[in-house]
């Protein structure tokens, strides 16, 4: 079993995208049963709500379905239950990393290490316009490939 927390700021823009597109990816290769999939926000403003509709109308487009995800904030145990805290940008990323108990940290990583892109960050689209929850899209879903091809090697499956 592998379990992959996606992880951004207000949990309702990019990490329940990601959650979306890799639960989706994951249950058309029939691997629901071995990989589990969940988000969380690092701020705790959006707790209890569904993703923002825009990133939800954007998801759909594409056939992922976002309508029954809440928003929740990481915490501490994550580290003991996943194996991958994947972040959306740097700061995501040092705010994990601080919540991290020392020996779990290098669990916490980037989630575009997993994509072939220059850029390192998933921006937050969250005071943009509709062309930057694409953006969001496109980058989510070329990282999620990624991942996925990491998870099967170490799954051998
Ligand atoms: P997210 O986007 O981190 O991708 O969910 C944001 C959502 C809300 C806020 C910031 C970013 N906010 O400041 O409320």
């Amino acid at each position: 079993m592998k379990r992959v927390l996606f992880v951004c700021l207000g949990n309702i823009c990019r990490s329940p995208t990601a959650h979306g597109v890799f639960q989706a990816l994951v249950a058309r290769q029939g691997l629901a049963e071995l990989i589990e999939v969940d988000s969380a926000g690092t701020g705790a403003w959006h707790v209890g709500k569904p993703p923002d509709r825009r990133a939800t109308a954007a998801a759909a487009q594409r056939g992922y379905d976002l309508t029954q995800l809440r928003a929740r904030q990481v915490c501490r145990e994550d580290f003991n239950r996943f194996d991958y805290l994947l972040a959306m940008d740097a700061s995501n990323l040092e705010d994990l990393r601080q919540l991290a108990p020392q020996q779990a940290s290098a669990r916490a990583r980037l989630l575009l290490d997993f994509a072939d892109r220059q850029e390192s960050e998933v921006p937050d689209p969250y005071y943009g316009g509709d062309d930057g929850f694409e953006h969001v899209l496109n980058l989510v879903e070329e990282a999620c490939q990624g991942l996925l091809q990491q998870i099967r090697g170490e799954l051998g499956r």
